[in-house]
């Protein structure tokens, strides 16, 4: 797993970055740019391609790499082990995460997904019908814990650095918020044993609306409460304290309402997810910091003028990782040069608080 002395000595062989590119992740430090692995084929050459983007990434300043069970059919899990092993970097610099919750297939779409569901995951008693939402999401904690084991064995690591439940405000389509609430802490509850016991670090929820989106949406789930669940789990499981360390949530140019809406209640009102997080001593990991690839070509004049890097993508990344409490800014990146041209970004200063307000006004 990744430690301080493994961090702190990743950090220190990568010196060269600018003002902040490394950020405190537990006692550790993560490099404040991830690779990520969602987009693209489920074929071999993909796999080829992030397995080289990943291992350019590893050994030249980035150290957090972010992926998901069901990411390409567990393409994405299986080659980011792969590129951990290949690496020349140590295992205990490195900050892995992974998700569970939508149920995966086996390296390919099957012809008939639906009876693939029902034949490994139902029929086999690690999924209750009531608990699949859509006929493709769970996340009770049998599944999940049943999920956690197949990614250490897909990443062929002993520890997983941080879990997160994979978007838990899709279970809200068929339950109400107070089943799901309740089911998060069961789960949480799971995965502080699973902490315990010593096969993940850290847990939290990466989310894509729940905590960017208005309380009186449908999507809707409130930090506070997830939090709170979080801490009773941790007491239930008889921990010293909760292991909910992070939440992931979309977050670029475009995307900025983790930012700008004020959805959660804080001891002063309601806030920002960004501002409550950060507060209550949460990592912040951003997804989808350039947009799914539009702001390689896209973004507003007023605000790219602001912002540091030799290219628009480095500008982007640069907004992403710039917004108060954000830890790590993940990009999608599948090749070499991709790789490159984003850990680039971290040679430039982010904004300063001021000036990420001024974007605003
Ligand atoms: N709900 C969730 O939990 C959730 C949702 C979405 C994403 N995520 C996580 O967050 C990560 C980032 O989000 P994302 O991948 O969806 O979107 P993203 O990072 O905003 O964008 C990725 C896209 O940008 C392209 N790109 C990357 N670097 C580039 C460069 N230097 N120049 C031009 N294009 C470039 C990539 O192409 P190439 O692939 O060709 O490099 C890819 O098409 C994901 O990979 C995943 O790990 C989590």
């Amino acid at each position: 797993m990744a430690t301080h002395e493994g961090t702190w000595a990743y950090r220190d062989a990568h010196d060269d970055f600018a003002r902040t590119f490394f950020r405190r992740f537990g006692d550790g430090v993560a490099s404040s740019i991830g690779v990520g692995t969602y987009l693209g084929d489920p074929t071999d050459e993909r796999d080829d391609a992030y397995h080289d983007a990943i291992r350019t990434a590893l050994e030249s300043g980035v150290n957090v790499v972010d992926t998901a069970i069901n990411y390409r059919h567990q393409r994405s899990e299986r080659v980011v082990g792969r590129a951990l092993a290949e690496a020349d970097i140590d295992r205990s610099a490195a900050v892995v995460a992974t998700k569970g919750g939508f149920v995966p297939f086996d390296g390919e779409r099957p012809d008939d997904p639906g009876a693939f569901v029902g034949r490994e995951y139902v029929d086999t008693g690690l999924v209750d019908r009531e608990d699949l939402v859509g006929g493709q999401h769970c996340i009770a904690p049998a599944f999940i814990d049943d999920q956690l084991d197949r990614s250490l064995d897909n990443l062929g690591l002993d520890t997983i650095d941080c879990y997160y439940v994979h978007n838990p405000e899709t279970q809200l389509a068929q339950k109400d918020r107070e089943q799901v609430y309740d089911q998060l802490e069961a789960t949480f509850e799971r995965l502080e044993r699973r902490a315990a016991a010593g096969d993940i670090e850290h847990y939290g929820v990466a989310t894509w609306d729940a905590f960017r989106v208005p309380a009186d949406h449908d999507s809707y789930l409130s930090l506070p409460e997830v939090v709170e669940r979080a801490r009773a789990a941790g007491e239930s499981a008889g921990n010293t304290a909760t292991h909910f360390r992070a939440v992931q949530l979309p977050f670029n140019v475009f995307m900025a309402d983790a930012f700008t809406v004020e959805a959660h209640e804080g001891p002063d009102g309601s806030q920002s997810a960004l501002w409550f997080a950060h507060e209550a001593g949460l990592d912040v990991f951003t997804s989808a910091s350039m947009m799914q690839g539009r702001l390689a070509t896209e973004m507003p004049d007023g605000v790219e003028a602001k912002l540091s890097g030799e290219t628009r993508t480095q500008r982007a990344i640069n907004f992403a990782r710039s917004a108060p409490g954000v830890t790590c800014s993940l990009v999608g990146t599948g090749s070499v040069e991709h790789a490159r041209e984003n850990v680039d970004a971290g040679r430039y200063e982010p904004l300063g608080a001021d000036a990420f307000d001024a974007v605003f006004e």
